[in-house]
Formats: C-alpha cells, sequence, structure tokens
C-alpha cells in the first residue's frame, strides 16, 4: 500500500504533469482536486471569476470530495499560485479537509508572484505540519531535465 498521497490542483496541466511525476518517482497515491465548474483557460479570464469569487468571499464548490488521509505517513500537496496565493479550489479544499495530524509537503507552480502562498497555506491547513515550499517557476516546468531534477532534490531532501 502506498504510504504517500498526493494531492494537487490543476487548471492548465502543470501541476498535473508534476503530481504524476512525484507518483511515479514514489509509488504514492494521487487525489486531484476538481471544481464543479472548470475555469477558463484563459488566465485573465480566469481571474476575473477567481477575483470575484474571493471578493465576495464565496469558493467554489468542488466535484471531488475529501480523501482519506489518515492511513498515509505523509501528504505532498501542490498547485498553482493564483493572486500571489493558493488557486481558489485549494481554499475550497482546505476548508473541507482534516490533514490528521500529518506531515505536508508543499510544492507551487507560478510565474514570479508566489508571496503569500506558504503563509496562507499555513494558516488554512486543518491539522497538519506544513514542512516549506518547493517554488517551480514556469522555467523549470518547461525544461524536463530540469524539473526531473528539481523533483529529485526536494524528494530525497523532504522525509
Ligand atoms: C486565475 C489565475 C491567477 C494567477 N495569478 C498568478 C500570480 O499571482 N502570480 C503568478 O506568478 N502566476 C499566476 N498565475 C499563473 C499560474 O500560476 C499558472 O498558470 C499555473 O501555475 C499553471 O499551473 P496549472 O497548469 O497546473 O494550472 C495565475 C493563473 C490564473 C489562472
Amino acid at each position: 500500500m502506498a504510504d504517500t498521497l498526493i494531492i494537487y490542483y490543476s487548471s492548465t496541466g502543470y501541476n498535473q504533469r508534476v503530481a504524476k511525476l512525484l507518483a511515479q518517482k514514489t509509488g504514492a497515491d494521487l487525489f486531484e482536486v476538481q471544481p464543479v465548474k472548470a475555469y477558463d483557460k484563459n488566465m485573465w479570464t480566469a481571474w476575473d471569476v477567481a477575483k470575484e469569487e474571493r471578493e465576495e468571499g464565496k469558493l467554489p464548490a468542488l466535484k471531488t470530495g475529501v480523501p482519506a488521509m489518515s492511513k498515509y505517513r505523509r501528504i505532498l500537496f501542490g498547485g498553482p499560485s493564483w493572486g500571489f496565493t493558493l488557486a481558489n479550489p485549494l481554499q475550497s479544499f482546505l476548508k473541507q479537509a482534516d490533514f490528521a495530524g500529518k506531515p505536508v509537503y508543499s510544492w507551487v507552480t507560478f510565474y514570479d508572484h508566489d508571496e503569500n502562498y506558504l503563509g496562507d497555506l499555513k494558516a488554512q491547513l486543518h491539522n497538519g505540519q506544513v514542512y516549506g515550499l518547493l517554488e517551480l517557476t514556469m522555467g523549470t516546468l518547461n525544461d524536463r531535465q530540469q524539473l526531473n531534477r528539481a523533483l529529485d532534490d526536494w524528494l530525497e531532501k523532504i522525509d
């Protein structure tokens, strides 16, 4: 049985690629967070919607529930930076999830701004211990060798 659970959200595929690579490398189980209504693939169109949701305090409904985490030793948790912080579907997920006292190792994908991601993750995550943040920029994500190296280095460092 896998001892690691990977929880991720991906709108345009980058985080899905990262999650699948991590699963290949660790034998972990995968859990994809999916909103009921997918966001537009165009960043600015998606941002119009995501920004309004935040301003109105209405995070998106999810069509996926919450996985049982107690049977895993550790959780890997990742997704995109939206507006300097966690993408809205990840925030919806964190509201519902109990991390069962597990260690949580997180990654983020972004162009140039993720300043609030780690602090907000720590503040929003219930009952888990967050250890650091692997920051993956587009330069790394678009270079297969560089991405593999970054993931291998990270996996060596985390417990
Ligand atoms: C609604 C929205 C807001 C975004 N805001 C930021 C941002 O504040 N800073 C940044 O560097 N990238 C931002 N991006 C770019 C995303 O981080 C990038 O599209 C994402 O990491 C790609 O991951 P994915 O393919 O798994 O969805 C934003 C993208 C979207 C769709």
